[in-house]
């Protein structure tokens, strides 16, 4: 995320009225988004290196068995990567699309702006025949790209990023993907966890969004930093504790800031807001699937199941999708 100094003002607005209404709600309630700015990126890389975080290195040894032939198989003209990140695990797409295609063009959007830029510096340097055409963009807003998309183009949604949001909100993302796969090759790769049953506990599950370092305390934690940079509030970050469970209800992990002790936050332009000791603010939902949720995602998106592939615990799946 940029900070308040370079925020136009109608976005400063926006963004001010968004964090009001949603600390405001009965669950009070901040973006997962405000989590990226460069530290809460750098912090987010060092989550996917935690032995309890099994996301990152489940999806990794997927696309490393699966890249190759999905590759030879689709041949697309680009990538579009939604939340890239550091595309670490991108990469090994992008070296199958190199040595198997001979190249061609990597758009990776992420919000985090100045990682991003550093990312795409470091992927033209390594992989010399991919055009990297980096995009700073909020992906649940519609964007323009700055440049029309080659066909077929593979859009990607990896690293469990579609549990971060609520059922209708993945359907509209989804749909706006749906929008872009305007070529019969087209295809959408998704990167989802699944729930817990045979091959997966819910201690395992509560363990990667509560590790034993602290990192993700701390990545929880950071948002705080970056909605006072961004709007200009006074958060206490230190006064606030990590909280994360998994709801069997919702099939969900969330994540929570505890106050620590009673605390007035000021939101400049818009008024204080007073916590209560022990008061909560969402942070994070982490919607966990199976594939009958992700079959029902994917047709309320206009869109079908063409490959499902899973590790042999099915902790993760990677997910293929065509226009229905
Ligand atoms: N795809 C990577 C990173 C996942 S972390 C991986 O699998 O490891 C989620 C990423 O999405 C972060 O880089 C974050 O900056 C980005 N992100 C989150 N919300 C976003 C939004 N609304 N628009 C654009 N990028 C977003
Ligand atoms: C980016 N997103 C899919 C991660 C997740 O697992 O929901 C973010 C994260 N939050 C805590 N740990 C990792």
């Amino acid at each position: 995320m940029s900070d308040a100094a370079t925020l136009p003002t109608s976005v400063r607005e926006a963004v001010l009225d968004e964090i009001w209404e949603g600390l405001n709600r009965p669950v009070p309630e901040l973006s997962p988004r405000f989590f990226y700015d460069r530290r809460g990126s750098e912090l987010f890389e060092q989550i996917t290196r935690l032995d309890e975080y099994y996301p990152t290195r489940t999806e990794t040894a997927l696309l490393e068995r699966w890249a190759g032939p999905m590759m030879e198989r689709l041949r697309p003209a680009a990538l579009l990567e939604l939340g890239a990140g550091s595309a670490r695990k991108t990469r090994i797409l992008l070296k199958a699309m190199e040595e198997l295609l001979e190249g061609g063009r990597f758009i990776p959007v992420d919000v985090s702006g100045d990682f991003l830029k550093d990312v795409a510096r470091e992927l033209e340097r390594d992989f010399p025949h991919i055009h990297v055409v980096p995009e700073v963009a909020d992906f649940t807003a519609p964007f323009q790209l700055a440049h029309p998309l080659p066909h077929p183009v593979l859009v990607a949604l990896l690293g469990g990023t579609i549990g971060n949001f609520t059922p209708d909100a993945a359907v509209r993302l989804l749909g706006s993907i749906a929008a872009r796969m305007t070529n019969d090759g087209d295809r959408f790769l998704l990167g989802v966890d699944l729930r817990p049953g045979s091959g997966k506990t819910k201690a395992e599950l509560e363990a990667a969004y509560d590790d034993a370092l602290g990192v993700t305390a701390e990545f929880n934690r950071n948002m705080l930093r970056v909605v006072n940079r961004l709007v200009g509030a006074d958060f206490l970050p230190e006064r606030w504790c990590h909280h994360a469970f998994y709801s069997e209800e919702h099939g969900r992990i969330e994540m929570h800031l505890i106050a620590e002790g009673a605390q007035t936050v000021v939101l400049p332009e818009r008024g204080r807001i007073d916590f209560a000791a022990g008061a909560g603010i969402r942070t994070e939902i982490s919607a966990k699937y199976d594939r009958p949720s992700v079959d029902a995602l994917f047709a309320r998106a206009g869109m079908r199941v063409t490959d499902w592939l899973t590790d042999s615990r099915e902790r993760y799946a990677l997910v293929l999708g065509a226009h229905a």
